[in-house]
């Protein structure tokens, strides 16, 4: 069968609710991917920010082997020792009083749990939330994601209880968050909003408002956890601590699972039975993020994020001077976007012509999540080829 053919079948199978490329993957291997055709790619979009390792890691392929030979799944009913290691290690990693882990296995799901957990804790209903925004496809989570093009059809949603601000606008979180606050949710760095980051003094004061009316500060760092902007965690470029952090995508290396960390107190609030999923953290899944964070660690992954990111940042600047064409280069550690109109699904094309996969986002930005093990030779040929498409 060839891509085509699969092409086809998925138009009569599936639900079209994705717009696909006519690309099929067999196999990936570090920072390429190959199609059924025997085309190889290189991975700039790793399942957006997910395969953090790249493909067919050693250490995460051995990691989930050998747990699925020996246990996939268990109830939360029982202790699970996966559970806890993983918990444990996170805890080695994010900052005090941040520690306490509760898992899930989605984005969406994590953000679900922490806007609950924002909820229950301060008796409050009122959520705060930003325009550009992207928390996740569920209904509440959707309810505090910014971008009518999603929400559109499904409205109201549970829009009674959400406020949207401008993101990065001091004074309109300054006149939002009040006694009534549940809680506050941004992105260190909006990814589907277009790579955009968060300013420092944007977050300092939005620590300081929650503090000062006891509200949560729950950080979503779906996207940008793990190592990708080039600290563990994207709010650790202000900073500040959140109250509760969001975790998915790269946290299982492309096995689903999703987090949020909170401070014990705050997570004392959650009782037996307030909140739960049938395979969250089950053993599997934990065994892979057990890996992942332990290959982070031991191959300072996430030092080498930031030192790429910032020459690679460079360097797209300097390609993009001269070119009015390009309005922005910006984005933190391996979380690179290029913002040029209508001209970033053209580079799209033109970067897939070439073997090198990119996404857009937003519509108007080109953005770059390679796997943290990406090579600068593959970095180096993506320059090539934007230097070469602007001409
Ligand atoms: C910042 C952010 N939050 C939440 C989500 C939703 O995650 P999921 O698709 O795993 O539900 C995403 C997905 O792109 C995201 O980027």
């Amino acid at each position: 069968m060839d891509s085509k053919q699969v092409a086809e079948l998925s138009s009569y199978y599936l639900f079209q609710n994705y717009g696909r490329e006519t690309i099929c993957f067999s196999h990936g291997k570090g920072e390429h991917l190959w199609d059924l055709e025997g085309n190889r790619y290189v991975d700039f979009v790793a399942g957006i920010a997910v395969n953090c390792l790249g493909h067919a890691h050693p250490d995460l392929v051995r990691a989930v082997a050998e747990q699925a030979s020996r246990l996939i799944h268990v109830s939360n009913l029982y202790q699970i020792k996966e559970q806890v290691d993983l918990a444990e290690a996170l805890a080695s990693v994010v900052p005090a009083p941040l520690g306490r882990s509760m898992f899930c296995n989605s984005g969406a799901e994590a953000n679900e749990a922490a806007l609950k957990l924002a909820i229950k804790h301060t008796g409050r209903r009122r959520v705060i939330a930003c325009r550009n925004s992207f928390h996740g496809r569920t209904s509440a989570t959707l309810s505090v994601t910014g971008q009518d093009k999603h929400r559109k059809g499904f409205e109201p949603l549970l829009s009674k209880n959400v406020e949207f601000i401008d993101f990065n606008d001091l004074e309109a979180i300054k006149g939002a968050v009040d006694g009534d606050t549940a809680a506050v949710i941004l992105e260190s760095v909006q990814g589907e909003g277009g790579v955009i980051p968060a300013s420092s003094e944007y977050f300092r004061t939005a620590r300081d408002l929650c503090t000062e009316r006891g509200a949560l500060m729950i950080v979503d760092e779906v996207q940008t956890g793990m190592g990708r902007t080039g600290r563990w965690f994207g709010f650790q470029h202000f900073g500040v601590v959140p109250d509760v952090i969001s975790l998915a995508k790269a946290l299982g290396g492309g096995v689903p699972i999703g987090a949020i960390v909170s401070t014990p107190e705050i997570a004392r609030t959650f009782t037996p039975g307030t909140h739960g999923t049938t395979f969250g953290g089950n053993p599997l899944v934990c065994a892979a993020a057990n890996a992942v964070i332990h290959v982070l660690k031991r191959d300072a992954l996430v030092e080498r994020a930031a030192e790429m990111g910032e020459k690679w940042m460079d360097e797209l600047r300097s390609i993009a001077s001269g070119h009015e064409e390009v309005i922005d280069v910006r984005g933190k550690g391996l979380m690179v976007g290029v913002e040029m109109g209508d001209l970033a699904r053209e580079f799209q094309r033109y970067a897939l012509g070439k073997g090198l996969l990119v996404n857009v986002s937003a519509g108007k930005v080109v953005r770059m999540v390679p796997p943290l093990i990406v090579s600068q030779g593959s970095i180096d040929a993506l320059d090539q080829a934007m230097r070469d498409f602007l001409g």
